[in-house]
């Protein structure tokens, strides 16, 4: 808008389209004539952008002015701006030259799906993200290194004796290799890296920031994998692209992360491939598209890092105390009682002969945890970090008791999905907000009131109540005796202990 120059929406955008790999630019200088086609107003702008883009890598910067509502350079010349010599905007669209030379780059096929209409025919179906492969051609299944060649090229219309990036196509290979979806078939001499974890560029699009340790959804091209920030390591200021250290990334903002996935995926950078290269994230809980990420490199500590087979195996070590491992995980607000009955239920384990130990939230964070407080992503990592540590507890063979506030489905969620199928008992001890302030065991609900508690859970920071815990016990009416008589008994009735 000539009105109003550059916005940083105007800068916001163009870093995006910098980082997406965008060379030519437009700046559409609109409503000219509000200006009464004013040639210093157009010239501040264009300068402006160009100082300000100096850094972002464009080829080429086209600054038009024009007049949508009159259709002043939009499609042909403006009679009215006779001190402006440059293209008209549909002139200039359809002369810059904008493909990227694909089609000579390594052959990167990703396995759309594997396509076995009957037991004689099986073929990998996809569309060629970049160079040619022709029948005859060897390739290399990116994941697992196994070699094969291309027997055929098939397409609606017949066979190809070659195909190009863009092309849809589903080859046949020679041999009986395992390709499944997700994996990618590529030229031998130049493979992609096949890593589980990488640092990345990550646009953040969602209202709920970007918290490291949360457990997200990452889709590539054909691929699906779980997957954390495991360090957020800058945030770009859109102004002057400095690296600010934050947290978490807030909706809009663009940050360099490092990403920990569950299992390996093959990819290139996004230098390399645009199609290879990118991902998105995806909430768990409500299936949005929640941020973008362009590949910028592998980080080779993945690779040198191996899990280490142990001759003790966990059931060993569960057997000889004669008991099968559980995390008892108790979630509510603070001063709900989840310590008291935690301790209680503790007590009657132990009676019984079981090994047991509990990870209460205020202990933990006296040691492990001191680090943390109480914003979102503090909570994040603290049941991050907790419920890692009780899978270590279980794979020692013990009940162990988890008691923390632990306000986030996500994370319950990350909990229950760390553990063995059947191991994890979520426990909601349900006492209502009111009940809690009027306990007040510690005296905080009394200074919240007073205003010398910040992000004081139920007050300024959500307790996301449990859908369907394993074990939900309202509290009203009841002594916290009964409810751990109730746990002990639903646990023994499913062969807990
Ligand atoms: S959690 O949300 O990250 O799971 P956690 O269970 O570790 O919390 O710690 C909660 C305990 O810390 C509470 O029982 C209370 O004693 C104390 N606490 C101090 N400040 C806060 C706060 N702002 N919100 C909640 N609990 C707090």
């Amino acid at each position: 808008d000539a009105r109003q120059g550059i916005l940083p929406q105007t800068r916001r955008h163009s870093m995006i389209a910098s980082l997406l790999g965008i060379r030519h630019i437009v700046l559409a200088v609109n409503k000219i004539d509000l200006v009464e086609f004013d040639r210093a107003v157009f010239e501040q702008i264009a300068g402006e952008y160009r100082a300000f883009a100096r850094e972002l890598g464009f080829e080429t910067i086209q600054p038009i002015p024009l007049s949508a509502r009159y259709g002043d350079n939009v499609i042909a010349r403006s009679q009215r701006m006779g001190w402006y010599r440059g293209p008209a905007l549909l002139e200039h669209l359809e002369t810059v030259e904008t493909e990227a030379d694909t089609a000579g780059r390594p052959f990167r096929f990703p396995v759309q799906y594997v396509s076995r209409p009957d037991l004689d025919f099986r073929g990998f179906a996809g569309t060629v993200a970049a160079g040619r492969i022709g029948v005859g051609d060897p390739v290399t299944v990116a994941k697992s290194g196994k070699q094969s060649r291309v027997k055929r090229i098939v397409t609606q219309g017949g066979d190809l004796a070659e195909a190009v990036a863009g092309q849809a196509v589903t080859l046949v290979l020679d041999d009986e290799v395992e390709v499944s979806r997700g994996n990618m078939l590529v030229v031998p001499e130049a493979r992609p890296h096949v890593a589980d974890q990488f640092a990345a560029t990550l646009v953040w699009f969602d209202e709920k920031p970007l918290l490291p340790g949360r457990s997200y959804i990452l889709r590539t091209e054909t691929d699906e994998v779980s997957a954390t920030v495991s360090h957020l390591k800058y945030r770009r200021n859109i102004n002057n692209f400095s690296e600010e250290a934050a947290k978490a990334l807030e909706m809009n903002e663009v940050g360099v992360c490092n990403f920990a996935l569950q299992a390996p995926i093959a990819f290139d950078t996004f230098a390399e491939n645009r199609v290879t290269g990118a991902f998105i994230l995806i909430d768990r809980l409500t299936n949005a598209t929640v941020g973008a990420g362009m590949i910028q490199h592998p980080l080779r500590r993945a690779a040198n890092i191996h899990w280490q087979a142990l001759d003790v195996t966990r059931d060993a070590r569960a057997q000889m105390k004669h008991q099968k491992p559980a995390v008892l995980w108790f979630t509510g607000l603070s001063g709900s009682g989840k310590s008291t009955v935690a301790n209680l239920l503790e007590k009657k384990l132990h009676a019984a002969g079981r090994h047991t130990y509990i990870l209460d939230g205020d202990n933990v964070r006296h040691g492990l945890n001191r680090d943390l407080g109480f914003t979102d992503a503090d909570r994040v990592e603290n049941i991050r970090r907790v419920a890692e540590t009780a899978k270590l507890m279980a794979d020692a063979g013990l009940i162990v008791l988890v008691s923390f506030i632990s306000p986030f489905r996500a994370e319950r969620r990350m909990a229950r999905e760390l553990m063995r199928e059947g191991e994890f008992v979520e426990i909601f001890i349900d006492t209502p907000f009111e009940e809690c302030a009027r306990r007040d065991p510690k005296g905080l609900y009394a200074k919240v009131l007073k205003g010398e508690i910040k992000n004081f859970t139920g007050v300024d920071s959500p307790y996301e109540t449990p859908n369907k815990a394993d074990i939900h016990l309202p509290t009203a009416g009841h002594a916290p005796e009964e409810l751990a008589e109730e746990i002990e008994a639903w646990l023994g009735e499913r062969g807990y202990c």
